[in-house]
């Protein structure tokens, strides 16, 4: 049942280019983009005059990257939030606002109460949830399942991936309602998405060589995670499966706030995960994260630079260059996050902890 693995995480890992490929099947139909159980009329659909996403863990960190194709292809604002802090704020919602929960359970009681508050205000809810009939997507008004079967691994890792496409896809919904996309750009789009199944394949294939950075790490007692724009959450991410899997400090950053705090802590010897964005993507972007990877090799940080094929030039300040394929900037979260899962469980492995089941967690916190 672990198919040939010790551990479900592994074997959930593997899994995600059919996740990602599950997830979007039969969502194009007749060249336009279809969800779930729409109980959400086309007009509403077009209406909405900003989104909200909530969410928590690594499901929060797939809204926030959410927020950036969203407000991309619609024009529309996008908030993103910890369920756990949405309600208590009285956020400014009505008939107007959609809101999307992101839950792989469906049952995690910060982010089921979230959706009932939106839902009191009047705003409509759509659910990206992982397991049919639970109950945030039966008290919302359209659902996108992320059709990536069940996971049981408690460190999300397929779920994860898969709730970024669903992301997408109502991304590209929206964006054809409002028509801020034609509908030979929306095709595109989806026809791009539907290329990351396989380019996720062969990030698999690193495997070998992440895992043997990640024992050369296995006692640092602090990591640190850099990205920008979409490699911010994806850094996000990578520092939270290593805290709950090998039970290490660790934290992400969006690279530009370094200067602003975090690089006291860089010293000899500290371990620093770089996002790379695409150097075909904007050129700004890349060339500053290249001069924040020049920072902190100059103070002694060890570099382990997650980047596209062919960008040699990382090459001198990469301690370690784990090279990905190339994808559209949008897109590339999908590429980077998986050899951050396989870091985070090779450090916990050879720390001697169970991957699948981390101290003091659960699989679906029902309880705020
Ligand atoms: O089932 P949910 O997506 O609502 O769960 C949210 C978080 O509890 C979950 O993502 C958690 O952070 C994972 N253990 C992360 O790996």
């Amino acid at each position: 049942e672990k198919g040939g693995h010790d551990y479900f995480m592994l074997k959930e890992i593997e899994e995600q280019p059919a996740g990602v490929a599950e997830t979007l099947m039969g969502h194009f139909d007749k060249g336009r983009i279809v969800l779930d159980e729409q109980r959400l009329a086309d007009q509403e659909l077009r209406d909405f005059d900003k989104v909200f996403v909530v969410a928590c863990g690594s499901s929060y960190h797939a809204g926030l990257l959410a927020k950036y194709a969203i407000e991309h292809w619609t024009r529309l604002p996008v908030e993103v939030e910890l369920a756990s802090e949405f309600r208590y704020r009285d956020p400014v919602l009505d008939r107007s606002t959609l809101v999307v929960a992101i839950s792989q359970s469906g049952e995690t009681a910060d982010t089921l109460e979230a959706v009932r508050h939106a839902k009191e205000q009047k705003a409509r809810v759509l659910a990206i949830c992982n397991t049919n009939g639970a109950q945030i997507p039966r008290e919302s008004d359209a659902v996108v399942y992320t059709r990536t079967g069940p996971e049981i691994g408690v460190a999300s890792t397929k779920a994860f991936l898969a709730q970024i496409t669903a992301n997408y896809l109502v991304g590209l919904a929206l964006a054809q309602a409002r028509g801020t996309k034609y509908p030979d750009e929306v095709a595109r789009e989806f026809g791009e998405l539907e290329a990351m199944p396989e380019l996720v394949e062969r990030v698999l294939e690193t495997a070998p060589q992440v895992r043997e950075i990640a024992r050369r790490f296995a006692d640092a007692s602090t990591v640190l995670f850099l990205g920008r724009h979409v490699g911010y959450p994806v850094a996000l991410e990578g520092a939270l499966k290593l805290k709950e899997l090998a039970y290490m400090h660790a934290e992400g950053f969006a690279a530009g706030e370094l200067k602003h705090g975090p690089i006291a802590l860089i010293e000899e010897g500290l371990p620093v995960i770089v996002v790379m964005p695409s150097p075909k993507g904007r050129a700004v972007l890349h060339s500053k994260l290249l001069s924040n990877i020049r920072e902190i090799q100059a103070r002694g940080a060890r570099t382990i630079v997650i980047a596209e094929e062919g960008d040699d030039t990382v090459r001198p300040f990469a301690d370690h260059l784990i090279e990905i394929p190339a994808a559209p900037t949008l897109f590339q979260p999908l590429l980077s996050t998986v050899p951050l899962q396989i870091f985070a469980a090779e450090v916990a492995q050879t720390r001697g902890y169970d991957i699948d089941k981390p101290r003091n967690l659960a699989k679906s916190v029902t309880v705020e």
